[in-house]
C-alpha cells in the first residue's frame, strides 16, 4: 500500500490536470463551438501515476475536413493561446498534437475523434469503483512493467491499457469483479459501428467481492502465478467483455496474420477484433513470461519482495 501510495496523484495535481482541460476546451471551443474536449487513458481512468502525461481527445464533427487537416488546424489555434512546445505529428498511426502549457507545467497529447479510447477509459474507471483492491493492484503491476521494461509496445511488450485489463480480467477469476458488459446495460452508445454497452451503475455493486478476503499482496502473487503457470497461452484469449477466457479458436486468431501472432491474445473489450497482445513477437513473448516468472517466485521466496521485485531491468 505504501507503494502505491508513493504513485498516486496529489489533488493539487489533479486540480492542475482539471484546469488545463478548462483552459484548452475554452481555446478551442472559440473557433469549434460544436466540439468538445474529452480527458482519457490514466488521468482520467483512475490508474494514472503522478506526474503522467495528459491524455485528450477532441470530439468534433467537421465533415469538410481531414484528421490531418484538423490536427493542423487545432496546432495552429493553440500556438494563439500562449501554449509552448506545439507539434503536429501528422503522420503518426494515430495522429497528434503535443504541446505544453507554461502556466501548470504539464504535458499534453490530443488526438481527434478517437471516442473508443474515451469510452473504454469510463469502463476502467468504473470497474476500479467495484473493489477497492483493483487499483492498488494495477498500480503495482504498472510499476512493476515499467521497472521492468515491459511496458513498452514499441519493443513488443504490453501496454498499460493491457495490463490494467489483464488485472480485471485475474478479480473477475478470482469473482472479485463482476463482468459488467454480461449484466443489463443501463450505459449505451455506438461508436465507429461498435456497440458499446454495458451496466455503469457501479455503486449498487459495493461489496461484491466481499466474499473473497484475499488480500493486495496475495491477489499481486496470484495475478503473476496466473500469468506464469495458469494460462493457456496456446489456447486462451482472455476476455473481460465475457468475464472469463474464450478459446482462440472461436476468434479465429490461430495463426499469423499480417503481424498479428497472437502469443498472448487480450481482446479489447469494445473493439473485439483487436488483439492488445498484438504488438508481442516471437523473442518478447518469452521475455515477458519470464518477468512474469520472475515476479511469481519472488512473492513466493522472497523474505522482501518489495525491493527485488521493482528493481530496474
Ligand atoms: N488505448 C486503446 N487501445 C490500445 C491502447 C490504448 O484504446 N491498444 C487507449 C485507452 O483508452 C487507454 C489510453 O489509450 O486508457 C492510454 O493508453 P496507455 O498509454 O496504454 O495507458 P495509460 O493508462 O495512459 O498509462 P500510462 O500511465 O502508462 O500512460
Ligand atoms: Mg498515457
Amino acid at each position: 500500500m505504501s507503494i502505491f501510495e508513493s504513485l498516486v496523484p496529489s489533488d493539487e495535481e489533479i486540480s492542475k490536470q482539471k484546469q488545463l482541460l478548462a483552459t484548452l476546451s475554452r481555446l478551442i471551443n472559440k473557433e469549434w463551438p460544436n466540439s468538445k474536449l474529452y480527458l482519457y487513458g490514466s488521468c482520467a481512468n483512475s490508474f494514472g501515476f503522478s506526474n503522467s502525461d495528459i491524455d485528450l481527445c477532441l470530439s468534433i464533427d467537421e465533415k469538410e475536413m481531414s484528421k490531418v487537416d484538423i490536427i493542423l488546424k487545432l496546432a495552429h489555434i493553440l500556438h494563439a493561446g500562449n501554449l509552448r512546445n506545439i507539434q503536429a505529428l501528422t503522420r503518426a498511426r494515430v495522429p497528434i498534437v503535443k504541446l505544453m502549457d507554461p502556466n501548470t507545467g504539464l504535458s499534453c497529447d490530443i488526438c481527434v475523434n478517437n471516442l473508443l479510447a474515451v469510452v473504454n477509459t469510463k469502463l476502467l474507471r468504473d470497474y476500479s469503483q467495484i473493489d477497492k483492491r483493483l487499483r492498488p493492484l494495477a498500480f503495482i503491476v504498472k510499476h512493476w512493467a515499467k521497472s521492468r521494461c515491459v511496458n513498452e509496445t514499441y519493443q513488443g511488450t504490453l501496454s498499460s491499457y493491457a495490463y490494467v485489463i489483464m488485472c480485471i480480467h485475474y478479480l473477475q477469476s478470482q469473482r472479485i469483479l463482476p463482468c459488467l458488459q454480461e449484466m443489463e446495460p443501463t450505459y449505451y452508445v455506438t461508436v465507429d459501428n461498435n456497440i458499446c454497452a454495458y451496466f455503469d451503475q457501479v455503486d449498487k455493486l459495493n461489496g461484491f467481492g466481499a466474499q473473497c478476503k484475499d488480500t493486495l499482496s496475495r491477489l499481486l502473487w496470484g495475478f503473476f502465478r496466473y500469468w506464469a503457470y495458469a494460462h493457456n497461452y496456446t489456447k486462451d484469449v482472455i476476455s473481460i467483455r465475457t468475464g472469463r477466457s474464450i478459446s482462440k479458436n472461436m476468434k479465429d486468431w490461430t495463426r499469423r496474420i499480417g503481424n498479428d501472432r497472437h502469443l498472448i491474445c487480450i481482446e479489447d473489450p469494445f473493439e473485439t477484433s483487436h488483439d492488445l497482445g498484438r504488438v508481442v513477437d516471437n523473442r518478447s513473448i518469452w521475455a515477458l513470461r519470464e518477468e512474469f516468472e520472475r515476479a511469481a517466485e519472488i512473492l513466493h521466496l522472497d523474505p522482501n519482495p518489495n525491493i527485488t521485485l521493482f528493481e530496474p531491468y
